[in-house]
């Protein structure tokens, strides 16, 4: 009997499904012993309290165009993983006992960085555990791609295409925020693909001057409107030299909701321009995976299933340079992936005139 253990943790996002078919379907039609499927619900909490549910082939059938998780999620943050809960229940523990008590002989964990960081330590704790690169932000070091970006991607574009239509008409500018936690992928993608004029990521830190500069150039070439494009944890250049506690402290005592607030409320007051913020905030999560994502979450899918079928585990399945492949756990936790500002699409964009706002 092959006992398999299965959770989704951290934000949810579109190809969660996807990816669990991918590695159920495989499993399923390629083991030569039975096989027992356990779905933990709401992410590790699942697993800590040993809720679960005993899946079968049906459950898994149907769902590959279904956004969110059939599991359901939730963050159990890794700081707080050694904090024993409100019942005093030592957590890490507590997991290691369902693991065990089920005689699992693998868990596979589909998460971001966190929830790798937790997958980690349970690998050093002695259990069998397959990550699966889940997230809208892309973030994820070790592989080139995660499964929600392709889909975050295109909800973000059709955000700012649908935009464009009305900003076009009032002749306004447009501040359109959108997700990526601290890193800039899904608004360096989505506003190259939806022709943003100005894309502000936290990896390049701006200066309003120069966001201002690219709206006025844009308006002497006979732009009536102007588009920019800004991630949630977009950073000036003054406050990126700030240490990071007083950033912190200056971020908690914002008067405004988010940063596209800020943005937008500095181009109003230095320009006089009608100025209007869109936030399409967890939409961005939400709805059916797209069909690269469906693609890449299959093949991550099958390439866990791959690794089930041989006994193996330890790391997290990932991409490089278009091939499937395997990094180990302990090298993935507690890194991000950031954008580089000298990577070729950034540069690219430059040339073709998009403005990062770091230079005039
Ligand atoms: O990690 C995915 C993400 O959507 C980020 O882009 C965003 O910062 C965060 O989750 C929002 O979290 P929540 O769903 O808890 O509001």
């Amino acid at each position: 009997m092959l006992r398999i253990g299965m959770l989704t943790s951290g934000g949810d996002c579109q190809a969660l499904n996807a990816t669990m078919r991918g590695i159920v379907k495989t499993v399923l039609g390629n083991s030569k012993e039975q096989v027992e499927i356990y779905g933990f619900e709401d992410g590790y909490r699942g697993l800590i309290y040993g809720k679960f549910r005993i899946l079968t082939w049906k459950d898994f059938s149907g769902i590959l165009t279904v956004g969110g998780t059939i599991l359901g999620t939730s963050r159990t943050p890794f700081k707080l993983l050694d904090e024993p809960d409100e019942n005093g229940m030592d957590k890490v523990e507590a997991m290691k006992q369902t693991y065990h008590k089920l005689n699992l002989d693998v868990l596979c964990m589909l998460g971001g960085n966190g929830s790798t960081k937790t997958a980690n330590r349970l690998r050093e704790e002695g259990l069998n555990v397959i990550a699966l690169p889940k997230t809208i932000d892309n973030d994820t070091w070790g592989t080139d791609m995660t499964f929600g970006f392709p889909s975050a991607i295109d909800v973000a574009t059709r955000a700012i295409d649908d935009i464009h239509t009305t900003a076009s008409s009032h002749g306004r500018v447009f501040v359109i925020e959108i997700m990526g936690h601290k890193v800039g992928w899904i608004p360096l993608y989505a506003g190259v693909a939806g022709g943003a004029d100005v894309i502000l990521i936290p990896e390049i830190p701006y200066e309003t001057k120069n966001v201002i500069k690219a709206i006025e150039d844009r308006e002497e070439r006979g732009g009536r409107f102007a588009i920019i494009v800004v991630a949630e944890g977009a950073i000036t250049k003054q406050d990126a030299a700030l240490p990071k506690k007083e950033y912190k402290a200056k971020v908690a005592a914002r008067k405004y909701p988010s940063v596209a607030y800020e943005v937008a409320d500095d181009i109003a007051a230095e320009t006089g321009r009608e100025v209007r913020v869109a936030l399409p905030g967890h939409t961005q999560r939400g709805g059916a995976p797209s069909a690269y994502d469906r693609i890449f979450a299959t093949q991550c899918g099958v390439e866990a299933a791959r690794a089930i079928l041989a006994g193996e585990s330890g790391f997290m399945i990932a991409q490089r340079k278009g091939s499937m492949c395997r990094v180990p756990l302990g090298d993935v936790a507690g890194k991000l992936k950031y954008v580089d500002p000298e990577s070729d699409l950034v540069q690219e964009a430059k040339l073709m005139g998009i403005s990062f706002g770091d230079e005039a």
